[in-house]
């Protein structure tokens, strides 16, 4: 690991920390939080909205010139610069508002167009789970690794339903009925992060997802991929950023199967 990179991971460990530290207060205190509704259906909290200053502060003070694309504050830093940081200050926000601790920190870092590092930080949990391109992914500094799972026969799933367009919810049955019939169970459990951190410790053999936002799922994917899993979209190339179409899985053979279901209803 060049030491660049090594400074990379400190300071978003760092950041996903601090980011942490502040939801977890936010949590312990909800009845004095204060919630806004953005978009229909679609929330930010103080806490959301502190977290992601803490972060961003720690990033930009590091490293001035790169861009950071958050989810509250959009992008700044330079337009057109070699790295890009994408920061969910808080996935799960619905959960977290209600008091189900299943959320956390989403911190990744893409160079030249490439995701080199992931970091995903669950406070209520205090489970970090790191991971930095080619070398293996951790849980609090332990190594993990997928399930290995090679069928869709007995396999446990994770997804999430469709929210930001109504219009994909009949495909998205269609995907679900065809997963649902040789699976042992399929659970939403409303944050993509710990979806896929969850495939890449081998509780889930698969997570699949319509239309989510790059910082919603970047630093799992390097850390699935990091732990021996497979990530596409759903055309089986790596667009998932952009169009949000997201399947990781445990193996290769797996995610193949997968795959020809979702390649059907690829929208
Ligand atoms: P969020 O909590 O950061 O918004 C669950 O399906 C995933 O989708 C989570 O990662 C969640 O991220 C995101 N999500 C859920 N409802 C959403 C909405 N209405 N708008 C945007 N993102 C949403
Ligand atoms: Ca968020």
């Amino acid at each position: 690991m060049t030491s660049k990179m090594r400074e990379y991971l400190q300071i978003a460990e760092k950041a996903a920390l601090v980011g942490g530290n502040i939801l977890r207060y936010y949590f312990e205190h909800l009845r004095d939080l204060d919630i806004r509704e953005k978009s229909r259906n679609d929330y930010v909290t103080q806490a959301d909205i502190e977290s992601e200053r803490a972060i961003r502060s720690i990033i930009s003070s590091a490293f001035p010139d790169h861009k950071i694309v958050g989810e509250e504050e959009g992008i700044s830093g330079e337009e057109k610069g070699r790295f890009v940081w994408y920061v969910d200050p808080l996935d799960g926000t619905k959960n977290f508002m209600r008091g189900l601790d299943v959320f956390g920190v989403s911190i990744a870092l893409e160079v030249d167009g490439e995701l080199v590092l992931g970091v995903v930080y669950s406070p209520v949990r205090d489970e970090l789970y790191s991971a930095l391109r080619g070398e293996g992914a951790y849980k609090n500094w332990k190594r993990i690794s997928v399930s290995g799972k090679k069928e869709l026969k007995g396999a446990f799933l994770a997804t999430g339903f469709p929210h930001r367009s109504g219009d994909i919810v009949e495909v998205y049955i269609e995907t679900f009925r065809t997963f649902s019939k040789d699976t042992i169970g399929i659970r939403r459990m409303g944050s993509a992060a710990m979806d896929l951190c969850m495939v890449a410790e081998g509780i889930f053999d698969a997570f699949w997802e319509y239309h989510l936002k790059p910082w919603d799922i970047a630093a799992g994917v390097v850390i699935v991929e990091e732990a021996g899993g497979v990530v596409t979209d759903f055309r089986g190339g790596r667009d998932f950023l952009r169009t949000g179409n997201i399947l990781g899985a445990a193996s290769p053979q797996l995610h193949r199967e997968m795959l020809e279901v979702l390649k059907k209803y690829d929208r």
